[in-house]
């Protein structure tokens, strides 16, 4: 069992719904540990760099606006990051997150119960969780500084 640390943004959708207790709630569910946590603000830059590898699909610019609170009117585009850190973290948390896609998860999971998809067809799913552990080390040292992160 490899011990791994996995990035979970509660995304503008989720703090507007006031989820974001619901959704630590969930996450602490699994056992896991959580190692970092900070309100960070979403400059242009941080969103672009941290779906870089999105940059040439349809969804993209929405996905940045998104990202930024731009569609849920969020103050200082501020978002709540966290790191969580346990046995397979990565596997668990998106176990607990649901499907990318809020039609395709299972009710009861994060996404299942509370994400959906816009008139404009934007995903809003409330959280975003790292999808392997090449992703989560990049993500993790993209959000946090070494010393933000309980060692
Ligand atoms: S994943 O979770 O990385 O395996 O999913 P993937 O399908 O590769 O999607 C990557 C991110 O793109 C978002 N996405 C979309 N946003 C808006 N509209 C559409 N149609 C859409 N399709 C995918 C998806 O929510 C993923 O972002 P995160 O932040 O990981 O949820």
């Amino acid at each position: 069992m490899a011990i791994e640390q996995t990035l979970i943004l509660i995304k503008p959708d989720g703090a507007f719904r006031k989820l974001t207790g619901l959704t630590i709630d969930r996450l602490d569910a699994t056992g896991l540990e959580m190692v970092g946590a900070k309100m960070v603000c979403v400059t242009e830059k941080l969103a672009r760099d941290h779906y870089a590898s999105l940059s040439d699909k349809p969804f993209f610019e929405g996905l940045i606006k998104y990202i930024r609170g731009e569609f849920h009117g969020i103050k200082d585009h501020r978002i709540l990051a966290l790191v969580y850190r346990g046995e397979n973290a990565i596997k668990a948390v998106r176990a607990v997150a649901g499907a990318t896609n809020p039609e395709q998860a299972v009710p009861g999971t994060i996404r299942g119960s509370f994400g959906r998809i816009t008139t404009t067809q934007q995903f809003e799913n409330v959280i975003h969780a790292s999808s392997d552990p090449t992703d989560a080390a990049r993500e993790v040292a993209l959000w946090f500084k070494k010393d933000e992160i309980i060692p």
